[in-house]
């Protein structure tokens, strides 16, 4: 299991150029956010007119990509980890080398923002929900998945979690996690009325996969299934109110 954490503190960015190999092996470190990516697309309809725009903050390398295929969507990735944006390119992802608490696109301009597992990575994620809901068109879906703030989700996302070989070690600081219902209270301060549930991955799936990978044998991959609980990893998605007045919004969209 690679150890981000040999030579830099919890949640350093530098750590996914360490890990860079590791993005596309299926069953390498970040093989949940595979499983994640699949979830998340699922919540994403296919697109409602031509050159409907999806911006992916945090996109790291575009495994968002495969599970978009075919719902009509251009799919813009934003991320402050270069070796990652060059994978994600690879993949179809027209990549935007930026901060998600600043990014160089156009208010109104996406149809969808998604934003999988990068609120907890992210010292203010209030900064990066605002620029999300800024982003999205009036009537815009935002989808969205993090890890809350509780003590559970502590012990099973770091001190469980980062012992597995489906995340790596000292990838989470678990003082990002990002608080539920202070989620959905800043999403509600800036329009978008966020829909929240529980998931996590299938138990039993989990276990054939970590007893196949311990063998060296490929198979099907856990998949992730709505929990009744919040508590630990949940998914939030929500429309932007078309009411919301903006100034800058063009029919088109554009991408600067
Ligand atoms: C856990 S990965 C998730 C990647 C991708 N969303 C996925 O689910 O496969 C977190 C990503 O967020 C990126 N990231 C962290 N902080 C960021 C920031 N402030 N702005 C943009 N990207 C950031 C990292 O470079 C990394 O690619």
């Amino acid at each position: 299991m690679p150890d981000a954490r040999r030579t830099l503190p919890r949640n350093d960015p530098r750590q996914y150029d360490d890990l860079a190999g590791e993005w596309w092996r299926p069953d390498g470190a970040f093989a949940m956010l595979h499983w994640l990516a699949e979830s998340r697309a699922a919540l994403v309809p296919a697109a409602s007119r031509p050159a409907a725009l999806l911006v992916d903050l945090g996109c790291g390398a575009g495994l968002l990509a495969p599970h978009l295929a075919g719902k009509g969507y251009r799919h813009v990735g934003v991320d402050l980890t270069g070796s990652a944006l060059r994978q994600a390119a690879g993949h179809g992802v027209t990549v935007v080398n930026a901060d998600a608490t600043a990014v160089p696109l156009a208010s109104g301009c996406a149809d969808v923002v998604a934003a999988g597992e990068l609120l907890e990575h992210v010292p203010d994620w209030r900064t990066v929900v605002a620029e999300a809901c800024r982003l999205l068109r009036p009537g815009g879906l935002l989808v969205l998945d993090t890890l809350n703030d509780t003590a559970l989700s502590r012990l099973l996302a770091v001190h469980i979690g980062e012992r597995l070989p489906t995340v790596p070690r000292g990838i989470h600081d678990p003082r990002l996690f990002v608080d539920a219902r202070a989620l959905a209270a800043e999403c509600a301060r800036h329009g978008v009325n966020l829909r929240l549930r529980g998931i996590r991955p299938q138990l039993t799936r989990v276990l054939g996969w970590l007893a196949r990978r311990a063998r060296g044998a490929g198979g099907v991959p856990p998949r992730i299934v709505p929990t009744w609980s919040t508590a630990v990893l949940y998914q939030g998605w929500g429309r932007r109110e078309r009411d919301q007045t903006q100034t800058d919004v063009s029919e088109e969209g554009t991408v600067a």
